[in-house]
């Protein structure tokens, strides 16, 4: 529909063929949605449409061959990092582990693998994975890994009503669909789509007044009357929401990119933090190839921890990925590897870098902890630098 930026490369003639289904039933909706969607929608039905969705059909996504890279499959340190904060957990609430949005499955092989070698596997890891291309990918892989112990792993589509234990997850948060909001003077409009001759077009809507997106821009903008443009995620803080109700005993780590409030409605901030992610280039058209590329917003991490201290739970740590994992011992499984193995510890230094560095995902990825009924400081936040929500 939209023109390819140029600068993108051009996808296979099936890929191709692929969005262009995609796109022609996001089109159909919007006709029959009346004319109009709302960008939250458009998001929804680009990432996770049936068969057709960048999230629920078979793009390869993950790794150097995909279109980014993501923590657990930089290195398996962070998942051994992990692995020390979930048995600290489990040793004091016992119950599963569960894992939102699992992707390839390699956090949850490397993170059970870690556990199991030091003899504190749990009798279930959960993997919540709504896509059901991805479910089979980390099917193959566990049985690849975990031949001996397949049946400690089982899939879900839906969160369990009562929860215990352990839950993780890393970049999920940041591909539920969010809306987008403008303030054009004194007036809120909310971002949509809509159809032109040319394919999609961006169309801003008055709100419904005294919707709660409403008063939450006007709750969260930064003052003014100047052009403002950002994201609002009422889905996410949803999920949180539910995740912190649900939890009887035991604590839920979210990482991910993103700032808390203040930072993310800063006055210069004034584009939002949508973006895309095709084959490792970053851009800010979600009209490009619609099922082809990640459509991700930034996290308001306040937002998120609100959502969880309104369900009753306690925000239990707000830190940096950098900290978080140094607090986890990251240094030293690092310094302890066998120095004869040189190869193996460039990579692993190189792999260090890229998930502690300021100007990787050290500082940029943030992690919340929330819990109830865990009183004990948690290993990942004990040494790290806390920062405000
Ligand atoms: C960017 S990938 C991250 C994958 C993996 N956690 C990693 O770090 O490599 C996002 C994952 O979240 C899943 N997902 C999307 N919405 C979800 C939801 N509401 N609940 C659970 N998982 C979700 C996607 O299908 C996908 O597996």
């Amino acid at each position: 529909m939209a023109p390819a930026e140029p600068t993108l490369p051009p996808p296979p003639p099936e890929a191709a063929e692929h969005s262009r289904v995609l796109a022609e039933r996001i089109a159909e909706a919007i006709v029959a949605e009346g004319d109009w969607m709302p960008f939250s929608r458009f998001m929804e039905m680009a990432l996770y449409e049936p068969g057709l969705g960048y999230y629920a059909a078979g793009a390869r996504k993950f790794g150097a061959e995909g279109d980014f890279i993501t923590a657990p499959e930089v290195s398996p340190l962070f998942a051994r990092c992990i692995a020390l904060q979930a048995r600290q957990v489990l040793e004091a609430t016992g119950g599963p582990i569960l894992e939102l949005g699992p992707g390839s499955g390699v956090l949850a092989a490397d993170l059970f693998a870690e556990l199991l070698s030091q003899g504190a596997a749990p009798q279930t890891y959960l993997m919540l994975e709504p896509s059901p291309d991805l479910r089979e990918r980390q099917q193959r892989l566990i049985a690849e890994r975990h031949p001996q112990h397949r049946d400690h792993f089982t899939w879900i589509t839906e969160l369990p009503p009562k929860l215990r234990g352990f839950v993780i997850a890393n970049e999920v948060l940041d591909v539920v669909p969010c809306a987008l909001v403008r303030r054009d003077g004194d007036k809120y409009l909310e971002r949509g789509v809509a159809l032109t001759d040319a394919g999609f077009a961006w169309d801003d809507q008055p709100m419904a007044p005294g919707s709660d997106l409403e008063r939450r821009v006007e709750a969260a903008f930064p003052p003014g009357d100047y052009d403002y443009l950002s994201e609002v995620n009422l889905a996410a803080e949803g999920l949180v929401r539910t995740i912190a109700a649900s939890l009887e005993a035991g604590v839920a780590i979210f990482i991910d990119y993103g700032f808390a409030e203040r930072e993310y409605y800063h006055p210069q901030r004034s584009m939002g933090t949508m973006r895309c992610h095709y084959r490792h280039r970053f851009h800010g058209d979600p009209f490009f190839l619609p099922g082809l590329q990640d459509i991700t917003a930034h996290v308001d991490f306040t937002a998120m921890a609100k959502a969880a201290e309104a369900a009753g739970a306690d925000v239990l740590g707000f830190t940096t990925q950098a900290y978080f994992l140094i607090s986890c011992g990251l240094a030293v499984m690092v310094s302890a590897g066998d120095p004869t193995m040189t190869l193996s510890r460039l990579q692993s230094t190189s792999a260090v870098h890229r998930l502690i560095s300021p100007a990787e995902m050290g500082e940029l990825f943030k992690v919340l902890a929330i819990g109830r009924g865990f009183d004990a400081p948690l290993l990942g936040f004990q040494s790290a630098r806390p920062l405000q929500l």
